[in-house]
């Protein structure tokens, strides 16, 4: 097959991380016999310098029209004054809100040759594995009004967490689905006990339910589930939840896997395209040294395979390669190995079999 695939590689480690998700997509086309053609395009900090607009309507307009996206990261201290007129994550927020990719997917599983990676007791990490499905177009991150104002001699600032019942709907059935497949448990995560957004989320959920009577589903307060994320994360299967809650826990998440570096993510719009990139940052403290672990985009470009493009047999393949790379001893820093961007690649790529 032939797709065009947009590469957003951003700031920071953005651009480590992607080029060695595309050498891993090189790989996969000679092997299956698919042409992969790539466009790179702006986004984020490099954008505001060369632009002044951290989504260029040139970037935008590609993403839109491309098969899938594949992002590295954006932001950093260079942009980060609060003061500053754009940043670069509103390049990130537009885009997510441009394509109307509302599910956020992040697949948390551990890999038990990396349990020892992980600070918390092996026994907590046995087994553990558990999707978070997250809202990504709505709620606090874009709700309405968002301003700051001079009211009384002093700034105000607000933020508004506003959900339809639509938003929610189509995120939880969505949730119910992925359950189907998996252990059929659904957690849904609010705060109900205090936001009446989380109220209606509740009865939206309780609603969608019915119409899957296998799925068990249980209600969990975002407190208690920061708590039993750690505590016992195997009581998870599907966790679905609104966008500040799912960013917050998928970082805690990233805990169990051993390292931040680990965790893809796919954002959906049930149409077409999406949208594939780790769940880290840009993580300046280690950008531009070529130690940064490219396992989270490798697996991105597994997930874009997957859902954009249908590629399910090849997605495997590159799973199957991080797992044999994992188990055969191949660490990055952040891992506690000494491998470098390129090395842990190459390890993927000799093992894509
Ligand atoms: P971060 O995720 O960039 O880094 C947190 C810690 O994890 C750092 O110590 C970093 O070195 C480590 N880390 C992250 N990814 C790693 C990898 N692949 N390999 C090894 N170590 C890795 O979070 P932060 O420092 O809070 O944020 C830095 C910037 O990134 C901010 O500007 C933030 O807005 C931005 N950010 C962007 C995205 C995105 O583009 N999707 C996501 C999160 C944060
Ligand atoms: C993520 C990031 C983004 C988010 C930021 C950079 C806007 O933290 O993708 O998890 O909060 O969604
Ligand atoms: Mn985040």
């Amino acid at each position: 097959m032939k797709a065009n695939i947009v590469l957003l590689p951003g700031d920071g480690i953005g651009p480590e991380v992607v080029s060695a998700a595309v050498r891993v997509l090189e790989a996969i086309g000679q092997r299956f016999g698919h042409t992969f053609k790539f466009t790179e395009h702006l986004i984020g900090g490099c954008a505001i310098d060369q632009t002044g607009n951290p989504l260029p309507e040139a970037t935008l307009e590609a993403c839109r029209t491309a098969d899938a996206v594949l992002l590295g990261a954006v932001g950093g201290p260079k942009w980060d004054d609060p003061r500053a007129s754009v940043r670069p994550e509103q390049g990130l927020l537009g885009l997510r809100r441009g394509l109307g990719v509302f599910a956020n997917l992040r697949p948390v599983r551990v890999h038990p040759a990396l349990i020892e990676a992980s600070p918390l007791k092996p026994d907590r990490l046995q087994g553990v594995d558990l999707i978070v499905v997250r809202e990504l177009t709505g709620g606090l991150y874009f709700g309405q009004p968002k301003k700051r104002e001079w009211v009384n001699g002093q700034y105000h600032a607000v933020d508004t967490l506003e959900y339809s019942e639509t938003e929610i709907e189509r995120i939880v059935d969505l949730a119910f689905r992925l359950a189907c497949q998996r252990r059929k448990k659904v957690s849904s995560v609010d705060k109900a006990n205090v936001l009446e957004s989380s109220r209606l989320w509740r009865e939206v959920t309780n609603r969608v339910a019915q119409r899957y009577p296998d799925i068990l589903l249980e209600h969990v307060l975002v407190d208690t589930a920061a708590m039993r994320l750690i505590s016992a994360p195997h009581s998870f299967d599907v966790v679905v939840t609104e966008n500040m809650f799912g960013d917050i826990l998928t970082d805690e998440a990233a805990v169990l896997v051993g390292s931040m570096g680990m965790l893809p993510s796919a954002s959906l719009n049930g149409k077409h395209g999406g949208l594939y990139e780790p769940i880290h940052g840009s993580a300046p403290d280690i950008a531009g040294q070529g130690i940064a672990n490219p396992i989270g985009t490798i697996l991105s470009a597994a997930m874009l395979l997957r859902y954009s493009l249908g590629l399910e047999q090849e997605a495997r393949a590159i799973e199957r390669a991080v797992d044999r790379a994992i188990e055969e001893g191949c660490r990055t820093r952040d891992l506690g190995g000494s491998l470098s961007t390129t090395a842990m690649t190459d390890a993927v790529i000799e093992r894509l079999g």
